[in-house]
């Protein structure tokens, strides 16, 4: 190889080693700068006769303009690289959903809180809504559940810490604390009427147990109904249920079935089943509420005379009634706040 040969190699390797445009302009400046190696040779030139220069002239013309060349396409590469690099950072997915302002929607459970309060308000019944974080004796004593009964410990909850002020609260385990508060008012604002007036109101609202798996969660949601009077009969709950759970559904192909139960604020008790006659889930009993004849003793602490006031109460799972309502097979799809699950929803 000859030295013209040998400069334009080294030119051609010293570009290609320079990272970035500024080193390649540096790199540039070594071979076809002033005090460059191109210009190193056309000074030689001078020391040779003409003959020789014009030769040698022509080669080290050759040599530059090679070598310009191959700064050009190193220029070139280096400036493609750049806009690659660009295009790869600023890189657009088009395949992603766009952004745009959502709308909100109601979450299924307040859907069906929203269509109880509907159907029961349009049986004449109020709507009540009371305090998460109850006292013992509302939640438990008041409702025939004194301090030892083993009720208790299948309503294990979160209680207050027992050296702060508020101990012996603790946060609701049933929406029931509600019958009592709400009669207790009830008779209050109507001392003097005889007979009082009936009683009939339900109380949506938030509950809390130990509890949790695909269909239980430590925070689940109820709706208390009481009615009171001085003729009301499990026949009234039955027809009661009957409009309600077919209001609900949406369906007169409905089965309701009552089960003896035992809870201690009511005797007696059952549960409540539904079964539809068609559909995914056609035939099967589904256990939807607790029910009951108000037991004396609750109905003395409503501040009223067991043997003249008689009355029904039950409780209700919209959770339950909205797994129900719209086929979701697990409860805690409710409380994970996934968009996906809940725009469906809207
Ligand atoms: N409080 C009961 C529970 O959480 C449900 C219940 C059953 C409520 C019977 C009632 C009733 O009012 O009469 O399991």
């Amino acid at each position: 190889m000859n030295d013209l040969e040998e400069l334009v190699a080294d030119a051609t390797l010293a570009f290609a080693d320079a990272p970035t445009p500024a080193e390649l302009e540096n790199a540039k400046a070594r071979f076809l700068g002033k005090a460059g190696r191109v210009t190193e040779l056309m000074k030689g030139l001078g020391a040779l006769s003409h003959d020789e220069k014009k030769s040698r002239g022509a080669e080290i013309n050759q040599t530059k303009q090679r070598i310009e060349a191959a700064l050009q396409a190193r220029r070139q590469s280096l400036a493609n690289d750049e806009l690659n690099a660009q295009l790869r950072a600023e890189a657009l997915d088009v395949s992603l959903p766009g952004r745009h302002r959502g709308t909100g929607g109601l979450h299924p459970v307040s859907r069906t809180m929203e269509r109880i309060e509907a159907i029961f308000g349009s049986m004449g019944f109020d709507v009540a809504d009371g305090p998460e974080i109850e006292d013992d004796w509302y939640n438990f004593t008041a409702l025939n559940t004194p301090e030892d009964h083993p009720a208790r410990s299948m309503h294990d909850t979160f209680y207050v810490d027992t050296r702060s002020e508020r101990a012996g609260h603790l946060l609701r385990t049933h929406t029931s604390p509600m019958q009592v508060r709400y009669a207790v008012q009830h008779v209050k604002r109507h001392a003097g009427l005889d007979p009082m007036p009936e009683i009939r109101v339900i109380a949506p609202g938030r509950t809390y147990r130990v509890d949790s798996d695909a269909t239980h969660s430590p925070m689940f949601h109820q709706c208390e109904g009481l009615w009171i009077g001085e003729d009301v009969s499990f026949k009234d709950l039955k027809a009661v249920f009957a409009d309600f759970f077919r209001n609900l559904f949406e369906t007169d192909d409905l089965q309701i079935r009552f089960r003896p139960s035992f809870f201690p604020f009511t005797e007696p008790s059952a549960e409540v089943d539904i079964a539809f006659a068609s559909g995914p889930l056609k035939g099967q009993w589904l256990e939807v509420a607790g029910s009951g004849q108000v037991h004396p003793n609750v109905v003395r602490n409503f501040g009223l005379d067991p043997e003249r006031y008689i009355g029904f109460a039950f409780g209700m799972g919209p959770d339950r009634l909205t797994m129900l309502r719209y086929g979701v097979n697990d409860l805690r799809l409710f409380y994970e706040g996934d968009m996906r699950f809940l725009s469906q929803f809207k």
